[in-house]
Protein backbone atom coordinates (compact mmCIF):
# COMPACT_ATOMS: atom_id res chain seq x y z
CA UNK A 1 0.00 0.00 0.00
CA UNK A 2 1.62 3.66 -1.01
CA UNK A 3 1.29 6.09 1.09
CA UNK A 4 1.99 9.73 1.06
CA UNK A 5 0.66 11.80 3.92
CA UNK A 6 -1.61 8.98 5.37
CA UNK A 7 -1.42 9.10 8.87
CA UNK A 8 -5.02 9.27 9.57
CA UNK A 9 -6.21 6.70 7.03
CA UNK A 10 -3.46 4.13 8.29
CA UNK A 11 -5.08 3.10 11.37
CA UNK A 12 -8.49 2.19 10.49
CA UNK A 13 -7.34 1.16 6.60
CA UNK A 14 -5.09 -1.60 8.47
CA UNK A 15 -7.48 -2.27 11.14
CA UNK A 16 -10.09 -3.23 8.32
CA UNK A 17 -7.97 -4.99 5.73
CA UNK A 18 -6.81 -7.36 8.94
CA UNK A 19 -10.88 -7.88 10.30
CA UNK A 20 -11.66 -9.29 6.71
CA UNK A 21 -8.11 -11.00 5.72
CA UNK A 22 -6.24 -11.70 8.48
CA UNK A 23 -3.89 -14.05 7.10
CA UNK A 24 -2.66 -11.08 4.76
CA UNK A 25 0.67 -9.37 4.73
CA UNK A 26 0.55 -5.70 4.53
CA UNK A 27 4.14 -3.43 2.80
CA UNK A 28 3.57 0.09 3.70
CA UNK A 29 5.27 2.09 0.83
CA UNK A 30 5.84 5.62 2.41
CA UNK A 31 7.34 8.29 0.34
CA UNK A 32 9.05 10.22 3.12
CA UNK A 33 5.84 11.46 4.18
CA UNK A 34 5.74 14.85 6.17
CA UNK A 35 2.92 14.04 8.46
CA UNK A 36 4.71 10.93 9.84
CA UNK A 37 3.01 8.16 8.12
CA UNK A 38 5.99 6.53 8.07
CA UNK A 39 6.86 6.64 11.54
CA UNK A 40 3.15 5.68 12.80
CA UNK A 41 3.66 2.41 9.88
CA UNK A 42 7.13 1.87 11.98
CA UNK A 43 4.88 1.87 15.23
CA UNK A 44 2.60 -0.65 13.81
CA UNK A 45 4.69 -3.08 12.30
CA UNK A 46 6.92 -3.30 16.04
CA UNK A 47 3.28 -4.48 17.02
CA UNK A 48 2.39 -6.54 14.09
CA UNK A 49 4.45 -9.05 12.38
CA UNK A 50 1.80 -8.68 9.57
CA UNK A 51 2.57 -5.36 8.97
CA UNK A 52 6.41 -4.21 7.43
CA UNK A 53 7.35 -0.87 6.30
CA UNK A 54 9.79 0.22 2.92
CA UNK A 55 10.77 3.97 3.22
CA UNK A 56 11.67 5.51 0.51
CA UNK A 57 13.55 9.50 0.36
CA UNK A 58 10.98 11.00 -1.35
CA UNK A 59 7.96 11.97 -3.27
CA UNK A 60 8.31 10.17 -6.43
CA UNK A 61 4.80 8.50 -7.52
CA UNK A 62 2.64 6.17 -7.26
CA UNK A 63 4.31 3.88 -9.92
CA UNK A 64 7.69 3.41 -8.63
CA UNK A 65 6.79 3.22 -5.15
CA UNK A 66 4.37 -0.32 -6.38
CA UNK A 67 7.75 -1.76 -8.26
CA UNK A 68 9.47 -1.42 -5.07
CA UNK A 69 6.79 -2.98 -3.64
CA UNK A 70 6.47 -5.90 -6.27
CA UNK A 71 10.35 -6.36 -5.89
CA UNK A 72 9.95 -6.67 -2.19
CA UNK A 73 7.25 -9.41 -2.37
CA UNK A 74 8.24 -11.20 -5.36
CA UNK A 75 12.08 -11.39 -3.29
CA UNK A 76 9.79 -12.87 -0.23
CA UNK A 77 7.56 -15.56 -2.22
CA UNK A 78 4.84 -14.33 -1.69
CA UNK A 79 1.95 -16.24 -3.95
CA UNK A 80 -0.22 -12.91 -4.84
CA UNK A 81 0.59 -9.23 -4.46
CA UNK A 82 -2.40 -6.84 -4.30
CA UNK A 83 -2.21 -3.38 -4.78
CA UNK A 84 -4.75 -0.85 -2.51
CA UNK A 85 -5.16 2.48 -1.72
CA UNK A 86 -4.41 3.70 1.49
CA UNK A 87 -7.06 6.58 1.44
CA UNK A 88 -9.81 3.94 2.43
CA UNK A 89 -11.49 4.90 -0.87
CA UNK A 90 -10.79 1.10 -1.41
CA UNK A 91 -13.24 -0.72 0.95
CA UNK A 92 -11.08 -3.92 3.15
CA UNK A 93 -14.73 -5.69 2.80
CA UNK A 94 -14.04 -6.05 -0.98
CA UNK A 95 -10.49 -7.68 -0.52
CA UNK A 96 -11.66 -11.53 0.00
CA UNK A 97 -13.41 -11.23 -3.36
CA UNK A 98 -10.53 -10.59 -5.00
CA UNK A 99 -8.40 -12.57 -3.33
CA UNK A 100 -10.53 -15.27 -4.17
CA UNK A 101 -10.37 -14.97 -8.02
CA UNK A 102 -6.38 -15.07 -7.93
CA UNK A 103 -6.40 -17.95 -4.85
CA UNK A 104 -8.60 -20.42 -6.53
CA UNK A 105 -8.18 -22.45 -9.70
CA UNK A 106 -10.36 -20.28 -11.68
CA UNK A 107 -7.00 -19.43 -13.72
CA UNK A 108 -7.21 -15.63 -13.25
CA UNK A 109 -3.99 -14.06 -13.54
CA UNK A 110 -4.79 -10.74 -12.34
CA UNK A 111 -8.14 -9.25 -10.57
CA UNK A 112 -9.03 -5.42 -10.86
CA UNK A 113 -11.95 -4.01 -8.57
CA UNK A 114 -13.49 -2.17 -10.74
CA UNK A 115 -16.11 0.05 -10.53
CA UNK A 116 -16.95 0.14 -14.34
CA UNK A 117 -18.74 -3.29 -14.78
CA UNK A 118 -22.50 -4.27 -13.45
CA UNK A 119 -22.59 -3.96 -9.44
CA UNK A 120 -19.48 -1.49 -9.43
CA UNK A 121 -19.50 2.13 -8.83
CA UNK A 122 -18.15 5.37 -6.85
CA UNK A 123 -19.66 6.98 -4.00
CA UNK A 124 -19.54 10.95 -3.00
CA UNK A 125 -16.83 11.52 -6.22
CA UNK A 126 -17.07 14.77 -7.94
CA UNK A 127 -18.32 14.97 -11.26
CA UNK A 128 -14.86 16.07 -12.56
CA UNK A 129 -13.04 13.11 -11.59
CA UNK A 130 -15.23 10.70 -12.76
CA UNK A 131 -15.09 12.62 -16.16
CA UNK A 132 -11.53 12.20 -16.44
CA UNK A 133 -11.19 8.79 -15.42
CA UNK A 134 -13.93 7.88 -17.46
CA UNK A 135 -12.59 9.33 -20.72
CA UNK A 136 -9.21 8.24 -19.65
CA UNK A 137 -10.48 4.62 -19.31
CA UNK A 138 -12.24 4.93 -22.34
CA UNK A 139 -9.27 6.41 -24.73
CA UNK A 140 -7.09 3.56 -22.95
CA UNK A 141 -9.37 0.82 -24.28
CA UNK A 142 -9.57 2.10 -27.72
CA UNK A 143 -5.79 3.59 -28.25
CA UNK A 144 -4.48 0.08 -26.92
CA UNK A 145 -7.05 -2.59 -28.04
CA UNK A 146 -8.16 -3.90 -24.47
CA UNK A 147 -11.41 -4.67 -22.46
CA UNK A 148 -10.67 -3.71 -19.62
CA UNK A 149 -13.12 -0.97 -18.36
CA UNK A 150 -11.59 0.26 -15.44
CA UNK A 151 -8.25 1.07 -16.33
CA UNK A 152 -6.82 2.88 -13.71
CA UNK A 153 -7.94 1.20 -11.09
CA UNK A 154 -5.87 0.75 -8.23
CA UNK A 155 -7.45 -1.73 -6.58
CA UNK A 156 -6.07 -5.16 -7.32
CA UNK A 157 -4.28 -9.04 -7.14
CA UNK A 158 -1.60 -10.14 -9.06
CA UNK A 159 -0.48 -13.61 -8.68
CA UNK A 160 3.21 -13.72 -8.41
CA UNK A 161 3.36 -15.92 -10.95
CA UNK A 162 1.94 -13.21 -13.58
CA UNK A 163 4.43 -10.94 -12.08
CA UNK A 164 7.54 -12.65 -12.54
CA UNK A 165 6.51 -13.00 -16.46
CA UNK A 166 6.80 -9.04 -16.58
CA UNK A 167 10.06 -7.15 -17.44
CA UNK A 168 9.34 -5.02 -14.05
CA UNK A 169 12.23 -3.04 -15.09
CA UNK A 170 10.91 -1.79 -18.09
CA UNK A 171 8.11 -0.07 -16.33
CA UNK A 172 8.71 3.80 -16.59
CA UNK A 173 5.34 5.16 -16.01
CA UNK A 174 5.67 7.66 -12.64
CA UNK A 175 1.87 8.36 -12.03
CA UNK A 176 -1.64 6.53 -12.19
CA UNK A 177 -0.72 5.62 -15.40
CA UNK A 178 1.06 3.16 -13.88
CA UNK A 179 -1.70 1.17 -13.67
CA UNK A 180 -3.02 1.04 -17.73
CA UNK A 181 0.61 0.58 -17.73
CA UNK A 182 0.80 -3.07 -16.00
CA UNK A 183 -2.67 -3.58 -17.41
CA UNK A 184 -1.29 -4.14 -21.01
CA UNK A 185 1.74 -5.82 -19.99
CA UNK A 186 -0.53 -8.61 -18.73
CA UNK A 187 -3.16 -8.82 -21.38
CA UNK A 188 0.28 -8.55 -23.44
CA UNK A 189 1.95 -11.64 -22.37
CA UNK A 190 -1.78 -13.57 -22.67
CA UNK A 191 -2.84 -12.83 -18.68
CA UNK A 192 -6.40 -13.75 -17.81
CA UNK A 193 -7.73 -10.63 -16.49
CA UNK A 194 -11.18 -10.69 -14.15
CA UNK A 195 -12.84 -6.84 -13.56
CA UNK A 196 -14.81 -7.78 -9.85
CA UNK A 197 -17.17 -5.34 -9.10
CA UNK A 198 -16.39 -3.08 -6.37
CA UNK A 199 -17.51 0.38 -4.66
CA UNK A 200 -15.16 3.19 -4.41
CA UNK A 201 -15.94 5.69 -1.56
CA UNK A 202 -14.47 9.21 -1.39
CA UNK A 203 -12.37 9.85 1.10
CA UNK A 204 -12.86 11.67 4.57
CA UNK A 205 -9.69 12.02 5.53
CA UNK A 206 -6.51 13.77 3.78
CA UNK A 207 -6.35 14.64 0.53
CA UNK A 208 -5.91 13.26 -3.20
CA UNK A 209 -2.27 13.51 -5.16
CA UNK A 210 -4.34 13.84 -8.45
CA UNK A 211 -2.41 16.49 -10.74
CA UNK A 212 -2.71 17.67 -13.62
CA UNK A 213 0.63 16.38 -14.79
CA UNK A 214 -0.76 12.97 -13.39
CA UNK A 215 -3.29 13.79 -16.14
CA UNK A 216 -0.69 14.97 -19.07
CA UNK A 217 1.83 11.72 -18.11
CA UNK A 218 -1.28 9.68 -18.79
CA UNK A 219 -2.61 11.29 -21.66
CA UNK A 220 1.15 11.37 -23.82
CA UNK A 221 2.20 7.41 -22.80
CA UNK A 222 -0.97 5.79 -23.63
CA UNK A 223 -1.21 7.98 -27.25
CA UNK A 224 2.42 6.53 -27.21
CA UNK A 225 1.59 3.07 -26.42
CA UNK A 226 -1.28 3.43 -29.32
CA UNK A 227 0.30 4.92 -32.07
CA UNK A 228 3.59 2.57 -31.46
CA UNK A 229 1.04 -0.87 -31.10
CA UNK A 230 -0.56 0.54 -34.64
CA UNK A 231 2.64 0.37 -36.57
CA UNK A 232 4.52 -2.63 -34.54
N1 LIG B 1 4.40 6.25 -1.86
C1 LIG B 1 3.60 7.03 -2.58
N2 LIG B 1 4.15 7.93 -3.46
N3 LIG B 1 2.25 6.93 -2.44
C2 LIG B 1 1.46 7.73 -3.18
C3 LIG B 1 1.97 8.68 -4.11
C4 LIG B 1 3.39 8.78 -4.23
O1 LIG B 1 3.94 9.58 -4.99
N4 LIG B 1 0.91 9.30 -4.70
C5 LIG B 1 -0.21 8.76 -4.16
N5 LIG B 1 0.11 7.83 -3.24
C6 LIG B 1 -0.78 6.99 -2.44
C7 LIG B 1 -1.79 7.75 -1.59
O2 LIG B 1 -1.27 8.09 -0.33
C8 LIG B 1 -2.93 6.72 -1.50
O3 LIG B 1 -2.71 5.75 -0.50
C9 LIG B 1 -2.87 6.05 -2.88
O4 LIG B 1 -1.55 6.23 -3.35
C10 LIG B 1 -3.86 6.66 -3.91
O5 LIG B 1 -3.63 8.05 -4.01
P1 LIG B 1 -4.83 9.12 -4.06
O6 LIG B 1 -4.24 10.47 -4.15
O7 LIG B 1 -5.81 8.86 -2.97
O8 LIG B 1 -5.48 8.74 -5.45
P2 LIG B 1 -6.88 9.23 -5.99
O9 LIG B 1 -7.98 8.90 -5.05
O10 LIG B 1 -6.76 10.62 -6.44
O11 LIG B 1 -6.93 8.26 -7.23
C11 LIG B 1 -7.60 7.02 -7.28
O12 LIG B 1 -8.05 6.95 -8.56
C12 LIG B 1 -7.04 6.84 -9.55
C13 LIG B 1 -7.71 6.97 -10.87
O13 LIG B 1 -8.73 6.05 -11.01
C14 LIG B 1 -6.75 5.80 -7.01
O14 LIG B 1 -7.60 4.66 -6.97
C15 LIG B 1 -5.67 5.54 -8.04
O15 LIG B 1 -5.06 4.29 -7.79
C16 LIG B 1 -6.31 5.54 -9.40
O16 LIG B 1 -5.33 5.36 -10.41
MN1 LIG C 1 -7.82 8.35 -3.11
Amino acid sequence: MPTYNERENLPVTLGGVFEHCPDVHVLVVDDGSPDGTGELADDMAARDPRVHVMHRGEKNGLGPAYLAGFRWALDRGYDVVCEMDMDGSHRPADLPRLLDEVCGGKGVDLAIGSRRVPGGGMEDWPWYRDLISRGGSWYARMMLGLRVHDMTAGFRAYRASMLRRIDLTDVQAGGYVFQIDMTRRVAAVGGVIREVPITFVQRVRGVSKMSSAIVAEALWRVTVWGIRRMFI
